[in-house]
């Protein structure tokens, strides 16, 4: 990872702080060193977990840096993040606004909005998120608990590249205004949640762009009180890292050339099984480029990268660096087989 790149990107989004604060989602890469050199540009921190919330506060980060945008919590993080200060959290359930009516007395609530995820590689909409009259109801219930109703969150799904897509949730989230208006609740906090991509495809909207796309439609769509902030995870961290693999060993199949790395799906690659992309650069090589089926060390057949990648022909032994490495792939990686997590080097 370098810190150079880090605070490149940290400074690139809080350019836009004031109008939209941000919080970085601490779980695309919770390395100590990375989170201290976010949190010494200003950045705040979107959490979902006790663990996360350590983590933060080893930094010396008080409340106001804090946010979760998890509609699920256990009881045991909603009264940690209570008795920090914490008073302003994400639920989609009549279950959760319990928890929180409970655990976080009077709080604030925001309720998390099912949107069109089509526009990303990694999909977030599956388990999270309701429809603007669930969305309504749950708002209304909140407020019979001694909650108080605030705002709306939302996430295109990660590494969104379609800027259509912030506005289909942003229609959505203004349509839920309305109705919770017409029903005598008056919301002011906009969540717009991640999804802004890193160079894992070769055509991404910038940060620049999404924010001036976002403000836009925000103005147009929302009164003027209305307050934005913004959960970037990926965007943040991904393309400051290149993840460093050795290449253990290559196969002729049937179907064609197959190149094996001590890095796989279970202990760095793991969003290589959606449609994550990466990038592979062998590192000695002079070979001719060949097409290449591309796997990790494990024995199960799961554990597949990549195929019809072109690369030049690598050697056992050789490093191959594989970009973007800064997101999820640390944070996502797993003991499986016995391989060691790859370790987090700052540079
Ligand atoms: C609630 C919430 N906020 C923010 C993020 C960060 O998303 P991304 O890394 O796509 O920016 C996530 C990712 O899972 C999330 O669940």
């Amino acid at each position: 990872m370098d810190r150079d790149l880090l605070r490149e990107k940290a400074r690139e989004f809080q350019a836009f702080a004031s109008r939209c604060p941000v919080f970085y989602a601490a779980k695309a890469n919770t390395d100590a060193g990375v989170l201290e050199c976010l949190g010494d540009v200003g950045i705040g921190f979107e959490i979902s977990t006790e663990p996360e919330l350590r983590m933060i506060r080893r930094l010396g980060i008080g409340a106001e840096r804090i946010v979760s945008g998890n509609p699920i919590k256990s009881p045991g993080f909603i009264k940690a993040m209570h008795s920090l200060g914490v008073r302003r959290f994400v639920y989609d359930s009549a279950t959760e606004a319990h928890k929180l009516a409970k655990h976080a007395p009077g709080s604030e609530v925001m309720l998390r909005l099912s949107v069109d995820n089509s526009g990303s590689s990694w999909p977030l909409d599956d388990k999270y998120g309701v429809g603007v009259e669930c969305a309504r109801d749950l708002l209304l219930f909140a407020r019979t608990l001694g909650l108080a109703p605030a705002g709306v969150t939302f996430h295109v799904g990660s590494q969104c590249v379609e800027l259509d897509s912030w506005r289909k949730a942003l229609e959505l989230a203004s349509r839920l205004w309305e109705q919770a208006a017409a029903a005598g609740i008056h919301l002011r906090v906009l969540n717009i949640g991640g999804g802004f991509p890193a160079h894992h495809d070769s055509v991404i909207p910038s940060v620049p762009a999404i924010f001036e796309h976002v403000f836009h439609l925000v103005h147009r769509l929302f009164p003027q009180d209305v307050e934005l902030l913004a959960e970037p995870g990926r965007a943040l961290v991904a393309d400051a890292g290149v993840l460093v693999s050795t290449v253990i060993g290559k196969a002729r199949r049937e179907d064609g050339d197959w190149l094996y790395l001590d890095v796989g799906v279970f202990n760095g690659l793991m969003e290589a099984v959606g449609n994550v992309h990466y990038s592979f650069w062998p590192t000695m090589s002079k070979m001719p480029a060949k097409e290449w089926t591309v796997a990790g060390p494990s024995c199960d057949s799961f554990d597949v990268i990549a195929k019809g990648v072109s690369m030049r022909e690598p050697e056992v032994g050789e490093r191959i660096l594989v970009f973007p490495g800064g997101a999820y792939t640390t944070a996502y990686a797993s003991r499986f087989n016995g391989s060691a997590i790859p370790k987090v080097v700052l540079t």
